[in-house]
């Protein structure tokens, strides 16, 4: 059976002070799991805090982006070695957000996972369609063509270190839920496109579900047999969702 993974994406939120505690009931809650893994992603500037605050514990650190660059004149970026420095395992690329508010098309997310791989970290690529899309029968078509850019850059054989994230665009932060039947759907015809591309080890990568995930629905997506876990945005910054989030996973 694949591992489940939950991954908490705390976006732009946070604070010296108001991490703190956060950070140590979800390593509690990290401990306390016989299965699942758990990670949270946070703002660069709080990859030390957290380093240090995980640090012998069962919670793995992420950010949520990177450079697609390794180093040089870049003003503003953050490369793949310095995430590694900070002790980060996991690095979400190709948000949607991403997508939308900064300009990154598939070719970018494409490099910047390749350059999270080199850098010996897992990243977390998400693909996802627009509501219209959705609405106009071209999810496949969308999430698709997302996944093909990253194979053509990455090559099958590494595509085994990647995590993939299935995030419907209009499900995120909305509290409109993907049903567990329409998560399943594009899920399984995700893993059937990493089979017929990457071959057994590559279909067995995780692929998490994210958009809307809480306590409440946390536990029917979960059931789906092609969805490993989730990647979570507002639920991640409450303790008590996101624990319960955690413990549905380990189930
Ligand atoms: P949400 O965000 O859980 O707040 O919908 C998920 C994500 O953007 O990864």
């Amino acid at each position: 059976m694949r591992q489940r993974l939950v991954v908490g994406n705390w976006k732009m939120h946070g604070s010296l002070s108001g991490n703190t505690g956060l950070l140590s009931s979800v390593c509690l809650t990290a401990a306390g799991l016989s299965k699942a893994a758990v990670a949270v992603c946070v703002p660069f500037p709080y990859l030390s805090q957290a380093q240090t605050a995980l640090r012998g514990t069962r919670l793995f650190l992420g950010a949520q982006n990177v450079s697609q660059y390794p180093n040089g004149a870049f003003t503003g970026e953050v490369s793949a070695a310095m995430l590694g420095d900070f002790g980060c395992r996991y690095v979400i690329v190709g948000h949607s957000e991403r997508r939308q508010f900064f300009g990154e098309d598939d070719r970018v997310v494409a490099l910047k996972t390749k350059t999270v791989l080199t850098a010996g970290m897992l990243p977390i690529v998400c693909v996802g369609e627009l509501l219209a899309e959705r609405e106009s029968g071209v999810t496949e078509a969308v999430v698709g063509r997302q996944l093909a850019a990253v194979f053509d850059e990455v090559g099958a054989a590494d595509m085994k270190n990647v995590v993939l994230a299935y995030e419907p665009v209009w499900a995120i932060g909305t509290g409109k839920t993907a049903t567990p039947e329409q998560a399943q759907a594009v899920h399984a015809w995700l893993r059937a496109e990493l089979a017929k591309r990457g071959g057994p080890a590559v279909a067995g990568i995780p692929v998490l579900y994210g958009g809307s995930v809480k306590a409440a629905n946390a536990a029917e997506l979960f059931s789906m047999p092609d969805v490993d876990g989730g990647l979570i945005g507002g639920a991640s910054l409450v303790s008590a969702e996101f624990e319960a989030i955690c413990m549905a996973a380990d189930d």
